[in-house]
């Protein structure tokens, strides 16, 4: 009864006159709270489990707790918390349970339908166990507001949604794997027509955006991030009066242009990054003078950074990052004294800068320059006042030292400096810069050779990220603090053995040492680490001894590359408690060890590599099921014998269906979280194959490649005719072993084939003419075997030189001779070379993946690529993100 009255009580504190008190109060005393819509309420709170995990806000509580009846009359239920009721009528009109800890389904049968009164109702942030939104929904035809966001709703947006026609707050953002399809966006804009406020950040709409959009002329806020959205943007939208944020971030085929904008738009806000808008920005962006924020990364605007930006002297955020902008950086962009985030990233900005002109903008906290043409000059810093960073990204700048501005930074999470011409060592003051809140930090690329105190552990709390990755680092391996997640030092001239104080980093996933001088044994406490790491990459050193013994159940590796050592003795058995991992290279050691089937356990390995070992002995027989993602396998240059292992061929799941691949690369997507922000990156697998008779390096391995590499071994008998069931293998090398009998014609069914060798054995028979039919057959060679008759004609057959078919004294034909004399044999040498491992399109597809894959995909749309040189593409690639989520 203490709680009814105190809420009458504070209701009535709002009426002057005892007289209103009279007639108001008295008449909500006697009916406080409906006792049909307390037992509705009551049931509700029934039909939900309370779960601490269900709610992510800090501020989650569990709003249910005052929930419960009271003294005779019931309680009054329009003093629960989150409930609001209508003074006059005492009818529920409010129901906010955001962040209340709610978890379970929810159905149409639920007695939350029967508030028919209800005009707010706001469920967001909580867990309704993939629940889809009940169809009952359309019963609250009162509502004006309706918070779903952030709920873990799923399926389909029920069509009675839109019978909700004094919606003017709808937001469904937040929630995976919703559908806006019938109603469809367009349905929507038509019938909401009271809508102020639409939020769908990540539902898959999956559509155009309708013109009716740019009807809805109350609208004020308009967000349709990650929507799959298509098609030409409407610019009438960028028109409505009252709009003031627009969001439509992370749609990539959505297309538009910036409109001419008038002086009477509200906008304020403006975020298109990671879209195709095209074009150039129109000068009458001047007219929104409310505008602080606009974020145009990664889309296809062009032209030069127009000089009148800096008239947009309101401006806080501007980013301009990845587009094609060229030419210099306006003069004026430093009068933009508002700016606390600016990005010109990835563009092709020229000319020579003075640092120390953007250290005059006074409230920046995020500067990313990197990725251009121009050069930045340092000078020392004056006795002034320097923004204190945040971000600050400089790689590629053609900076030759630290700025020494960086000495006072101790605010800094992020800062870049690699890919620029800093030399020498690195200074004692770097060691330990902006101590407690660096993050991530990146001096890849430079002319680094060493520490100044190069033995103490650095002092920062909170560094999860170090590259020092491509210096000409000397020395022994320095240990990074405590708090490392990844740490790369690959591509320096490092040498002495690997401390086993390597092994006291608890947090360590990335490790990454390759292309250095290390050597000694590797310490056996590397396999204790593997219930943290997820990459080790040890290739290219001068490690010898056995590989470490003891890895542990519930290991986290998906890569481990040891490749290019010395390392002998046997494979541990111990590594199948490895049962993520997704890449093994032992190539080029001294291992003796007979097949080691029992790896076929591993479910999840895709990449095996054995190459140029002791490996000995036949491959046995198949486990059961064994090796099923299974899509490249490199036994090459052993001394395995015996038959082919035809029937392992049947278990190979991967490699018998042809997967064309969503243009991605083989890669481990990685990140990790602070408070302010979610770091994303991936890190591409490598390996070196024989690719078409030539030694390659792929520094980036395709997802659809699949490759057998069985070369430069004993095997003999024949090629089984049953091979063709890896319908989607591309490479195929049988080089050099001791083969005999025909080639079977089967192997027509292997339409991927883009290289097949089958060199330097004992075949015979002729060459089948259906191999014709080989449309991707690229690189084709028979050489030195004991074939005979005529060499297939026509198709790619076409394209294939002599030295294919040469050392075979029975085949004629074109390209050869037609008496058959070939002339002369030179078997196919093998030479190092680097080629390109896939095409352009990691940029564009797999980064985009990323973007997706993180989470909700709903970011701020604040973009920060950390530029990596490619060495095989020679260009500059964005390999990670920086999400603020709002
Ligand atoms: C959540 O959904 C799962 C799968 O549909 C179901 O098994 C489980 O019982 C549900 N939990 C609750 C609390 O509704
Ligand atoms: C509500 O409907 C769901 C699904 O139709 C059903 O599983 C559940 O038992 C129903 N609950 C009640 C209280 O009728
Ligand atoms: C919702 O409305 C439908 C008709 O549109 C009706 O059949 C149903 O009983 C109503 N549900 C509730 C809980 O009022
Ligand atoms: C929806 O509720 C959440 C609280 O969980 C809040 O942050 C968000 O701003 C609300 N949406 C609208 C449109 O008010
Ligand atoms: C719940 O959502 C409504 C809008 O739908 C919003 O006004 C309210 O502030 C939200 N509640 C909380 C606690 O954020
Ligand atoms: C979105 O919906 C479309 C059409 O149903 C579908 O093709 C696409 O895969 C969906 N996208 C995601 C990320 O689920
Ligand atoms: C920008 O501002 C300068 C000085 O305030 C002014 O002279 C110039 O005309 C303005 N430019 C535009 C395009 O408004
Ligand atoms: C810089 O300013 C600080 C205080 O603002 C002062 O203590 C210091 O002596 C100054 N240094 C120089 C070189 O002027
Ligand atoms: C290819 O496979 C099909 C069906 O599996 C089979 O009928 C055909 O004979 C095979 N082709 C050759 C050349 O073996």
């Amino acid at each position: 009864m203490g709680l009814v009255l105190q809420h009458i009580l504070r209701k009535c504190l709002l009426f002057l006159t005892l007289h209103y008190f009279l007639t108001q109060c008295v008449s909500s005393v006697q009916r406080p709270c409906l006792d049909s819509e307390r037992s509705a309420l009551l049931q509700l709170k029934e039909s939900f489990d309370l779960d601490q995990f269900a709610s992510a806000s800090t501020s989650a509580y569990p709003k249910f707790d005052s929930w419960k009846l009271e003294g005779q009359v019931g309680g009054d239920c329009c003093s629960w918390d989150g409930v609001e009721c209508d003074d006059n009528t005492g009818h529920v009109i409010g129901l906010d349970l955001s962040s209340s800890f709610l978890y379970g389904s929810i159905h149409s049968n639920s007695t939350l339908f029967q508030l028919h009164h209800l005009r707010k109702l706001n469920l967001s942030d909580n867990d309704f166990n993939d629940s889809e939104i009940p169809p009952a929904i359309g019963n609250l035809s009162r509502l004006s507001q309706l918070n779903l966001s952030y709920s873990a709703f799923l399926g389909q947006i029920p069509y009675e949604v839109v019978e909700l026609s004094k919606l003017e707050i709808l937001d469904l953002s937040g929630n995976d794997n919703l559908q806006l399809r019938n109603p469809s966006l367009r349905s929507l804009a038509e019938r909401l027509v009271n809508l102020k406020y639409l939020d769908l950040d990540g539902v898959n709409v999956s559509s155009m955006v309708p013109q009716s959009l740019a009807n809805l002329s109350s609208l004020t806020y308009l967000s349709l991030r990650s929507c799959e959205l298509h098609g030409e943007f409407p610019n009438e939208v960028f028109q409505l009066p009252n709009l003031q944020i627009l969001r439509a971030s992370t749609n990539k085929f959505l297309q538009g242009r910036l409109p001419e904008f008038n002086k009477n738009s509200s906008l304020e806000e403006v975020r298109l990054t990671s879209t195709g808008f095209s074009g150039e920005l129109p000068e009458t962006i001047l007219n929104l003078k409310s505008l602080s924020f606009l974020g145009v990364a990664n889309c296809s605007f062009s032209g030069q950074i127009p000089s009148w930006l800096g008239n947009l002297t309101q401006i806080t955020t501007l980013d301009l990052g990845l587009n094609k902008f060229w030419g210099p950086i306006p003069e004026s962009l430093f009068n933009l004294v508002n700016l606390h985030y600016i990005s010109l990233e990835g563009n092709h900005l020229s000319g020579t800068y003075k640092l120390e002109s953007f250290l005059n903008l006074k409230n920046l906290k995020y500067l990313q320059l990197s990725g251009n043409k121009f050069s930045l000059l340092t000078t020392p810093v004056m006795n002034v006042t320097i923004p204190k960073f945040t971000i600050l990204a400089l790689a590629s700048c053609n900076l030759v030292e630290f700025p020494n501005f960086l000495s006072g930074q101790d605010e800094l999470e992020f800062l870049d400096l690699s890919a620029n011409k800093i030399h020498g060592f690195i200074p004692k003051w770097i060691w330990g810069l902006s101590a407690e809140s660096l993050q991530a930090l990146y001096l890849t690329g430079n002319l680094l050779t060493g520490f100044h105190e190069p033995t103490v552990v650095p002092p920062w709390t909170n560094l999860q990220m170090l590259d020092l990755s491509s210096n000409k680092l000397q020395g022994p391996l320095p240990i990074p603090p405590a708090s490392i997640y990844r740490y790369s030092v690959s591509n320096n001239l490092l040498t002495g053995e690997i401390s086993s104080m390597i092994c006291n980093l608890p947090s360590i996933s990335e490790l990454d040492i390759s292309n250095n001088s290390f050597s000694g044994m590797l310490p056996p406490c590397l396999g204790n680490l593997s219930k943290s790491l997820s990459v080790l990459n040890l290739q290219s050193n001068n490690f010898h001894g056995p590989i470490p013994q003891a890895w542990e159940k519930g290991s986290q590796l998906r890569e481990i590359d040891l490749s290019q050592n010395e390392l002998n003795g046997q494979i541990p058995r111990s590594l199948v408690n490895c049962s993520m991992l997704e890449l093994l290279n032992l190539g080029n050691n001294q291992i003796e060890d007979t097949f080691p089937s029992w790896l076929g356990r591993l479910p999840e390995l895709k990449v095996l590599v054995l190459r140029h070992n002791g490996f000995h002995g036949g491959i046995g027989k198949p486990e059961s099921n064994e090796f099923p993602e299974l899509q490249i396998f490199d036994l090459s240059f052993n001394k395995f014998e015996g038959g082919l292992p035809s029937h392992h061929f049947q278990r190979w799941e991967a490699m018998k269906v042809v997967d064309l691949g969503k243009l991605y690369y083989l890669q481990k997507n990685s990140g990790f979280q602070s408070p302010t922000t979610s770091w994303a990156y991936s890190i591409p697998y490598s390996m070196t194959m024989t690719k078409a008779g030539v030694v390659t390096k792929y520094e980036k391995i395709q997802d659809a490649l699949v490759a057998i590499d069985l070369s430069s071994n004993r095997f003999e008998g024949g090629i089984p005719e049953n091979i063709q069931i890896l319908k989607a293998v591309q490479f195929l090398n049988l080089s050099n072993n001791l083969l005999s009998g025909p080639i079977p014609s089967s192997m027509a069914n292997l339409t991927q084939l883009e290289a097949l060798d089958l060199s330097q054995n004992q075949l015979s028979g002729e060459i089948p003419q259906e191999l014709t039919q080989l449309n991707f057959l690229e690189f084709f060679n028979v050489s030195g075997n004991q074939l005979n008759g005529l060499i297939p004609q026509g198709a790619q057959f076409g394209t294939f030189e002599s030295n294919s078919f040469e050392g075979n004294t029975g085949l004629c034909g074109k390209p050869l001779s037609k008496k058959c004399y070939p002339d002369g044999t030179s078997p196919p040498s093998t030479s190092m070379s680097q080629r390109d491992g896939g095409g352009d399109s990691w940029f564009e597809f797999g980064w985009e993946a990323i973007l997706l894959g993180f989470g909700s995909g709903v970011v701020n749309g604040l973009v920060l690529g950390y530029y990596f040189f490619d060495p095989m593409k020679h260009k500059w690639l964005v390999s990670l993100l920086y999400m603020n989520y709002g």
